[in-house]
This record gives structure tokens, C-alpha cells and sequence, in this order.
């Protein structure tokens, strides 16, 4: 068994920390608001008084935070995450943050602490259950001395050299992205023409947006878009994505226009619900 920390007990957080606690692990918790601290210590884990204190009491430390700037806050500093690393710490780094933070986070810890970068894919339901596929980078040993832990979270998959989770979950984002705003033109497109709803989704189901078109439909529907991957996040992503984009000299069209829906809708006031409910923002649009 291992003693792992989780710094960072949002959504995500909280349900990962809660995976390893039950699959038998050690737990040692940190969040910003400590509100959020007694769930999991009621079971169990300890809680940590920094994110460096939480990186003392542990083997393997596992970030999980919104973006670069909480990443930075969490792992730097007399307080961070580093701080409180040695030779005997991994640092798996879970966040959705681009290749930048990652690197960056690389050249804060010690010489010594071993990193992965191993953002995820899925929500709330999948970390829950431990179904998330999880992008992985990092050198070989390393990876594969940490896989049996990163398998109680879901799937991992190793895609290459540290920062290569991270640009890997930029290009599975940058898909979600660019179909769900293909998918709310589409229906916008077919409002227009003053096709019915029930007919719009007919159609779509006949075309290569059909799986997405039927998963969304009851949300399209009722108005109603639980929130599960907070909308601003994606857009934190998607301005990810884009920076990727540009540090690679890559022509994302579809992405940027997918990336100003987002925005729109977050400026809009949709920041806090689910980002599908960027197809909510798009149909409503009368240009
Ligand atoms: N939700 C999803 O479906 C989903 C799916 C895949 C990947 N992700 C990624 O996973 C990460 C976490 O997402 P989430 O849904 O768990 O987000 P969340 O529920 O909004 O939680 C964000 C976490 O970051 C912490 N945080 C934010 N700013 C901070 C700061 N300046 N200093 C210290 N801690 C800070 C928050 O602390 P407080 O509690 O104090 O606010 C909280 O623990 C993000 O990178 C997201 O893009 C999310």
C-alpha cells in the first residue's frame, strides 16, 4: 500500500482521493478551502496543514487543481508542493494544465523528485467509478512502477515523455470542443430553416455527430445542464489549446472558433453551469 496525497479536493479531486482510500491506500488530503477537508478525513485520511506538509507525509503526491496560476499556488513557495518534495516523492500531476505548467512544475521540484504529468478524460461519473482514461508521461520505470496506482483511477495510457499527458489531453479536449459547437450550429442551423426539433435530431442522427446529438439530447431539451465539467474550466482549456496551438505553429480554425463559443458563453454567465451548455449559448444566438 501506498501513502498518497491528493492536493486539491474539487470535483475531480475528492472523488479520486476517495478511490484510493477505499482501494486500501494511505491517505494524506490538502485543499484551499479546508471545508472540503472533513469529508475525507471523516473516512480516514489525514490532513495535511500545506500541500508541502501533505508532500512530507507522502510517497506519491497527486495535484488536482482548476489551472496554471492553482498549480503554481499549490506546488511553489515556502508552503508548496516542492517545498515539502525529496528524493523518495513522485509528483503526479492530474490537472488539466498544457505542456507550459507541466514543464514548468518539472524546474520547481528538487533534483530528485520523480514526476508524471497524467491529466484525465471523463468526469465526475468516471472518477467516481474509476473509469477515467488517464494520459500519462513520464520515462519508462517510472511510469510503470506507478501504474497499478493510477489504475485504481481507471485507464492509463502512456504517451511519452513528461508533458506528453498533458498535450495529450489538449487534443482529446480540442475534439469535445470542436463537435459540441458543431453540433449546437447544427441544430441553430436547422432551427432556422424552421425545421422541428424532433426532426433536427432526426436528421443529426443520420450524420457522424449522431452518438453526440442522442447524448445531449434530454440536456438540449430541458434546459437543464447539471454542471459536472464547469464550463469556464473548458474554456481555460480551450485557451490552453489554443497557446499549444501557437507554440506549435498549428492552424486551429475549428479551434478557435470553438474557443470563442466558449468564451461568449462564459462571458455570457454560463461560467459555473456544465460546458455542454455551450450548445444552450450557441442556438440561443440571433445574430
Ligand atoms: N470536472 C471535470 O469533468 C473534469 C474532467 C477532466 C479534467 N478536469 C480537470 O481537472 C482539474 C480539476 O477540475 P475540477 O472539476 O475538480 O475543478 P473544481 O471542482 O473547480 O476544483 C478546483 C480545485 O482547484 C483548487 N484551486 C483553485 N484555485 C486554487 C488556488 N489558487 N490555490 C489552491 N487551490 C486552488 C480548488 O480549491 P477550492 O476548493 O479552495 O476552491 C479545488 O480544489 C481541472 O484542471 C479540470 O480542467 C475536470
Amino acid at each position: 500500500m501506498t501513502v498518497v496525497a491528493v492536493v486539491g479536493l474539487g470535483g475531480m479531486g475528492s472523488r479520486m482521493a476517495r478511490r484510493f482510500l477505499d482501494a486500501g491506500h494511505e491517505l494524506v488530503v490538502w485543499n484551499r478551502t479546508p471545508e472540503k477537508m472533513p469529508a475525507l478525513t471523516g473516512l480516514g485520511a489525514v490532513a495535511a496543514e500545506s500541500p508541502a506538509d501533505a508532500a512530507r507525509r507522502a510517497e506519491v503526491v497527486v495535484t488536482v487543481v482548476s489551472d496554471p496560476d492553482a498549480l503554481r499556488a499549490v506546488t511553489k513557495g515556502t508552503t508548496g508542493v516542492a517545498a515539502g518534495s525529496g528524493e523518495a516523492t513522485t509528483v503526479i500531476e492530474m490537472s488539466t494544465v498544457g505542456v507550459r505548467a507541466v514543464s514548468e512544475l518539472a524546474s520547481a521540484l528538487p533534483a530528485g523528485t520523480a514526476l508524471l504529468d497524467a491529466p484525465v478524460l471523463g468526469s465526475l461519473a468516471e472518477a467516481e467509478a474509476g473509469a477515467l482514461r488517464i494520459f500519462v508521461g513520464g520515462p519508462d520505470p517510472l511510469v510503470a512502477r506507478w501504474t497499478p496506482l493510477l489504475s485504481v483511477l481507471g485507464t492509463p495510457l502512456h504517451v511519452g515523455p513528461v508533458g506528453a499527458g498533458a498535450a495529450a489531453k489538449l487534443v482529446a479536449n480540442s475534439t469535445l470542443f470542436a463537435v459540441l459547437g458543431a453540433l449546437g450550429e447544427a441544430l441553430a442551423l436547422a432551427e432556422g430553416q424552421g425545421l422541428s426539433r424532433d426532426a433536427a435530431f432526426d436528421i443529426l442522427a443520420a450524420t457522424p455527430l449522431s452518438a453526440q446529438a442522442e447524448r445531449r439530447r434530454r440536456a438540449i431539451e430541458t434546459g437543464d445542464y447539471p454542471a459536472r465539467f464547469p464550463l469556464a474550466l473548458a474554456r481555460k482549456d480551450a485557451d490552453l489549446i489554443s497557446e499549444a496551438a501557437g507554440a506549435a505553429r498549428t492552424d486551429l480554425r475549428l479551434g478557435e472558433a470553438a474557443r470563442s463559443w466558449l468564451a461568449e458563453a462564459d462571458e455570457g454567465g454560463w461560467g459555473h453551469g456544465d460546458y455542454t451548455a455551450v450548445l444552450a449559448w450557441i442556438m440561443g444566438r440571433r445574430p
